[in-house]
């Protein structure tokens, strides 16, 4: 029953479904894309003339959405219109770990999917290829095919499981050129004609095929192997620190070893991001919803440790700083969970921030990308203390310079290019003394602020 494909919807226009489909849409010319949100303001900003206000941040993205919008490239609230019409869907709504009931804190919350389901039941008159594109848990395939023939207009609904593996800040590139393409499916024709959509631009080797389950199993599997090596590494930076090697160098070592590889071994303030910790917790929630104790006990080390790397490098501040931080101006290099990005979801600065608050710390942020609605939002979702609180211990500067203006120290949160760059000779000049810089990121070089007479503190040093 499915032939070419002609017109696509995408349901969610957020980090994945926009550059996505921004990607597929200027890929295919002849198809139509159509990416609906029920975000009024996320579908304007998205329809912007001026491409520099596009909702999400990305390398790149404004030259593809300046080349196929108005053309073959759509943003819409009208999402029953773009179901209607289109002969292929996928869903790439947020899939938040649970914050109440059963699984809390673990499992993931699956009721934007459930209603995406129902809302597609309720509204197609026609054959459908379903996509699921956001990460969910294995067998959630399932679920949605049971929703869909169950409150449907009795057309048929075909599901595919096609995870997204593209990075933030580097979206435009790994979508162009990605490492595979992965897409789980029972019936052939409809996984062919998600095939034939890649194939416009993906090599035909690098475009696997799996049954469902393989398919969503593996992006859980993939995202907790890249945190696993994250935090690999970050433990092995707290042993650096005590006995004198530089995790640098070891990281160098091992990973020069080709079993090993060079990739995901910069130690850091830990990881953040909405996949890695989400991946995983929903990894460990389905083992343990297995009886696997073991499994889960394995992965959850993982999330252990970073939470342990944030704790650890809060804790090194406030005891470098004379075991108190009260009262003191500590400037944050960063919030966004890394570099080229202007998303902060479970970024490592939030829980630094955190921690040092609860010691009355003053703390005083410059991101170059994320709004200071944004950071407040962040810190008020803790609950840790009350809005009133956290907008009088935290203050957001427009510019580098007004941050770090008597700073006691700067820490540095987010590998951002451009702290590199800055003049620290004058910064120096403009901080207490004695100049605290604390690089969770090993950014800057030790030999150069050490020279410039700096307290240095690095990640695994
Ligand atoms: C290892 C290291 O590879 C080597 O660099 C070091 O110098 C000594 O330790 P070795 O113990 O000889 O070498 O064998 P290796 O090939 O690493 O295998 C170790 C064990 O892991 C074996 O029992 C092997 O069967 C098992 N293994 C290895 C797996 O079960 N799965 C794999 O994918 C790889
Ligand atoms: C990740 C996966 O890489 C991607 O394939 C998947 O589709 C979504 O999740 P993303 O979260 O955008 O992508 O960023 P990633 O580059 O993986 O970084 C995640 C976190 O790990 C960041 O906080 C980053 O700073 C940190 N990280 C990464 C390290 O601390 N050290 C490293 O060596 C690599
Ligand atoms: P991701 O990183 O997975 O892309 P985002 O939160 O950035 O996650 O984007 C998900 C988007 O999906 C949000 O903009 C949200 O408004 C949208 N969304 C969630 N549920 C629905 C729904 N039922 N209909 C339309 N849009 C939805």
């Amino acid at each position: 029953t499915i032939k070419m494909i002609k017109k696509i919807a995408c349901i969610g226009a957020g980090y994945v479904g926009g550059p996505t489909m921004s990607v597929i849409a200027q890929k295919n010319p002849h198809i139509q894309v159509t990416v609906v949100d029920m975000n009024e303001a996320r579908i304007e900003a998205w329809n912007d003339d001026d491409l520099s206000k596009l909702p999400i941040y990305e390398p790149g993205l404004d030259a593809v959405v300046g080349e196929a919008r108005g053309r073959n490239l759509f943003f819409s609230t009208d999402v029953d219109r773009a179901i209607d019409e289109a002969d292929m869907i996928f869903i790439s709504v947020n899939t938040p770990t649970k914050a109440y009931g059963k699984g809390k804190g673990q499992a993931a919350d699956l009721k934007f999917i459930e209603l995406c389901a129902r809302q597609i039941a309720a509204v197609a008159k026609s054959d459908k290829i379903v996509v699921e594109k956001s990460t969910l848990p294995v067998r959630t395939a399932q679920a949605l095919k049971s929703i869909l023939d169950n409150t449907g207009n009795g057309v048929n609904f075909c599901i595919l499981s096609n995870p997204e593996f593209l990075a933030e800040g580097t979206a435009i590139n790994d979508l162009h050129h990605p490492d595979r393409v992965l897409i789980g499916g029972e019936d052939a024709a409809a996984i062919q004609a998600l095939v034939d959509v890649y194939a416009s631009w993906v090599p035909k080797e690098r475009i696997l095929t799996t049954n469902l389950w393989s398919s969503e199993l593996s992006k859980l599997v993939a995202n907790a192997f890249l945190a696993q090596r994250v935090s690999s590494i970050n433990s092995i930076s707290e042993l650096c620190e005590v006995t004198g090697a530089n995790v640098d160098e070891v990281a160098k070592a091992v990973g020069q070893d080709s079993r090993i590889g060079p990739k995901f071994l910069k130690a850091s303030v830990g990881f953040g991001g909405s996949c890695f910790q989400k991946d995983i917790l929903n990894l460990v929630y389905i083992a343990r919803s297995y009886n696997l104790h073991t499994v889960a006990d394995y992965w959850e080390q993982v999330i252990i440790l970073n939470d342990h790397q944030k704790t650890r490098f809060a804790e090194r501040i406030i005891r470098t700083m004379y075991n108190t931080v009260n009262g003191k101006h500590i400037a944050f290099l960063g919030w966004a969970f890394k570099k080229d990005t202007n998303d902060s979801r479970e970024s490592a600065a939030i829980y630094v921030a955190d921690h040092l608050l609860e010691e009355e710390a003053h703390i005083v942020v410059y991101d170059p990308k994320v709004p200071a609605e944004q950071i407040y939002r962040d810190l008020d979702a803790l609950g840790t203390r009350s809005p009133a609180d956290n907008r009088r211990l935290v203050s957001v500067a427009s510019d580098p310079l007004s941050a770090l203006n008597d700073a006691h120290a700067v820490a540095i949160l987010t590998e951002w290019d451009e702290f590199k760059s800055y003049d620290w000779r004058e910064i120096k000049q403009r901080m207490k003394r004695p100049a605290f810089v604390f690089d969770g990121r090993k950014l800057l070089g030790r030999a150069e602020l050490e020279a410039l007479g700096y307290q240095y503190y690095a990640i695994g040093e």
